[in-house]
């Protein structure tokens, strides 16, 4: 059986035999489909990308219809049961899991890297009291590059690894600190004789004179949304960082940008949407009546559907579980139960069904972070805490990718062509 794909251009008549590989085409073996030998070429129209693969990668791979998410091959279940998110971030960086000694260097490396020099905590303090924190973030990490000129050399291997590194270990600090300056509270500094979601948690919740040690059904839970959280493959954020990166800028001037693509309400932003709206329902005997104002088009419901996942997001099922565990610890809020009852009967109703719409990662990830007590303005940079591992993951594949090309989509122009200018006394 040939490996290729037959086209016939019925205006021409003229007939392309077409390489596939692994399932696909290159876009640009068809500009060779052509009417006149002077035209541009046959070019490949996606407006959102729902069918074109910008790049091969290792990293992590999705099979929507049966929800099925691996990190470098290995399923996202058995990741989240055993594995601690250090892990899994050396997981996603380096392709394999780490041997013990391993990851006691990556442990520490990444300790060495968990301050921010003062000038980063004096700019943050500039910020307005209520500044949104994933404002505060993004612009935060942008300025970050500021500090670490020699970013730039983005063709170093051990320069790129290092500033992955600082990433890493910084962005939960910067996290932190945007929780404190909402609060009015003074910063904490890094702990590194924690680990990093202990060290995350004391950094948002010690207070000066209490000494603070966080329930470690809390710690845990919250490791296992950082390992669910920590990349998704081609998704919104992650295509902004290999775009960013692919003309050759810092990464911290990446990162940024991919944490802006995340707070929208359709990407990371959704957490914090759900809860919002588990607020506006309210009570479960107005449930029904906000399905069917989704039904006719008023609004979306958030936390449900996927572009990629039309069985069921795996890590809405893990999540779910993790869920029930908090609860034990911080009693149920009666918002799980909008929630649960939301889920009945979208699950059931025909329009949720037909359109192949279920609970995605973050339908009940605000829960948890509302029980753990969090504002649900943090909860889009509870997500990009873990999400800058992947981002980063992807960057570096991209930077050593031989097919690496600045990204330049192309367009389909529709609008006028060779007007002439008119002065303002003859405009209509
Ligand atoms: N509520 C109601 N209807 C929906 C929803 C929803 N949440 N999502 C999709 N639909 C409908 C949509 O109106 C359309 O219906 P029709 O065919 O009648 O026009 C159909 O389902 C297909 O929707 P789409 O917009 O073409 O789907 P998409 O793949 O472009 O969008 C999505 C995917 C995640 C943006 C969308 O499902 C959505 O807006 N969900 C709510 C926001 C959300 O929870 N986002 C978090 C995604 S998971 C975490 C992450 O990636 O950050």
């Amino acid at each position: 059986m040939p490996n290729t794909l037959t086209i016939t251009d019925n205006r021409t008549g003229k007939t392309y035999e077409i390489p596939i590989e692994h399932d696909t085409i290159r876009a640009m073996d068809l500009r060779q489909i052509k009417v006149e030998s002077g035209d541009f070429g046959m070019m490949t129209y996606d407006p959102g990308y729902t069918n074109t693969a910008s790049c091969q990668s290792t990293v992590t791979y999705i099979d929507g219809d049966r929800g099925i998410l691996e990190y470098r091959g290995y399923p996202i279940e058995q990741l989240a049961e055993k594995c601690t998110f250090k892990e899994v971030a050396y997981l996603l960086l380096y392709g394999e899991l780490p041997s013990q000694p391993q990851l006691d260097e990556w442990v520490q490396s990444l300790r060495m890297h968990t301050m921010v020099h003062e000038n980063i905590k004096e700019q943050m303090a500039t910020f307005r009291y209520d500044a949104h924190p994933m404002g505060m973030l993004i612009s935060t990490v942008a300025a970050l590059s500021t500090f670490y000129p020699e970013a730039k050399e983005v063709h170093c291997e051990a320069n790129r690894m290092l500033q992955a590194k600082r990433l890493i270990a910084k962005v939960p600090t910067l996290a932190a600190f945007t929780y404190r300056h909402s609060q009015g509270h003074p910063y904490n500094y890094p702990k590194n004789d924690r680990n990093y979601t202990e060290n995350f948690l004391h950094m948002m919740f010690k207070m000066t004179d209490n000494p603070y040690t966080p329930e470690p059904a809390l710690v845990r839970a919250l490791d296992i949304l950082f390992i669910l959280h920590a990349d998704h493959e081609q998704n919104c954020s992650a295509s902004v960082m290999r775009a960013i990166g692919s003309s050759d800028a810092d990464p911290y001037s990446a990162l940024a940008g991919a944490a802006a693509a995340l707070y929208g309400p359709l990407h990371g932003g959704a957490n914090e949407a759900v809860l919002k709206m588990l607020n506006e329902i309210g009570d479960l005997k107005n449930v029904p009546g906000y399905i069917d104002r989704v039904k006719k088009g008023e609004m979306r419901l958030m936390g449900f559907g996927h572009r990629v996942y039309k069985n069921y997001d795996p890590r809405a099922r893990i999540i779910k579980e993790c869920a029930d565990e908090v609860f034990e610890v911080t009693g149920r809020t009666p918002l799980l139960d909008v929630a649960l009852e939301l889920e009945r009967i979208a699950l059931e109703d025909e329009y949720f069904v037909e359109r192949k719409l279920y609970p995605n990662v973050d339908f009940y990830s605000g829960l948890i972070y509302q029980a753990i007590g969090l504002p649900t303005t943090m909860f889009p940079v509870m997500f990009a805490i873990p999400r800058t591992v992947g981002w980063l993951a992807q960057w570096q594949e991209l930077m050593v990718d031989q097919e690496k090309r600045i990204q330049r989509p192309r367009q389909v122009y529709l609008g006028e062509r060779n007007r002439n200018y008119v002065p303002f006394d003859q405009r209509g």
